[in-house]
């Protein structure tokens, strides 16, 4: 609730953030544009998802933009992108990226908590999480169909067992799941 409040002050002093926010992320991601599609694919899904939920978009949206940001660092030091290496690269970006647009201590902290730890929830999680894990799933699960690395088994497994919110689950058997109708 705190945050929340306070995040939404923040809003009502730079409603663009969040636009400066994906301006920042397109600039550090340059020419990977296979990435900027990605967060902002996550950017849209998370935001719809926000609103249903009664997450806080001014949260969610910069999380989405930046919660792939630290992939590139966990390749250039790591030589992978496993998900530890992204979690432990990724926060202090985002704090550079969100401090240099003059966000409040309170949003860049629950921010990168997030970013940090974006693809292993913990028992309980806050609505702005699961809303940002849900839409990666999702845009991941259409990922992986358009690149035909996933069977429709494996994808009816993901969406019936790893979705933390209804509206997350709803979104995605309406995308992937074929009505009998259409069968
Ligand atoms: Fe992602």
């Amino acid at each position: 609730m705190g945050n929340r409040l306070r995040s939404e002050l923040m809003v009502e002093k730079d409603p663009l953030f969040k636009d400066r926010v994906a301006v920042e992320m397109r600039k550090y991601f340059n020419t990977d544009s296979r990435r900027i599609d990605h967060a902002s694919r996550v950017a849209l899904y998370a935001e719809k998802l926000a609103v249903e939920e009664n997450g806080d978009p001014a949260v969610v949206i910069p999380t989405a933009y930046l919660h792939d940001i630290g992939i590139k660092e966990a390749e250039r030091k790591h030589k992978s992108t496993a998900a530890r290496y992204q979690h432990e690269e990724g926060p202090p970006i985002a704090r550079e990226i969100m401090e240099k647009l003059a966000a409040t201590e309170e949003l860049i902290t629950e921010v990168c908590d997030i970013v940090g730890h974006h693809h292993n929830p913990r028992p309980h999680e806050s609505i702005n999480f699961k809303v940002l894990y849900d839409a990666d799933l999702i845009v991941n699960i259409e990922d992986n169909l358009r690149e035909n690395k996933i069977s429709a088994e494996a994808v009816r497994k993901l969406v019936t067992k790893r979705f933390l919110t209804l509206s997350g689950q709803k979104m995605a058997v309406a995308m992937f799941i074929p009505s009998k109708k259409e069968v």
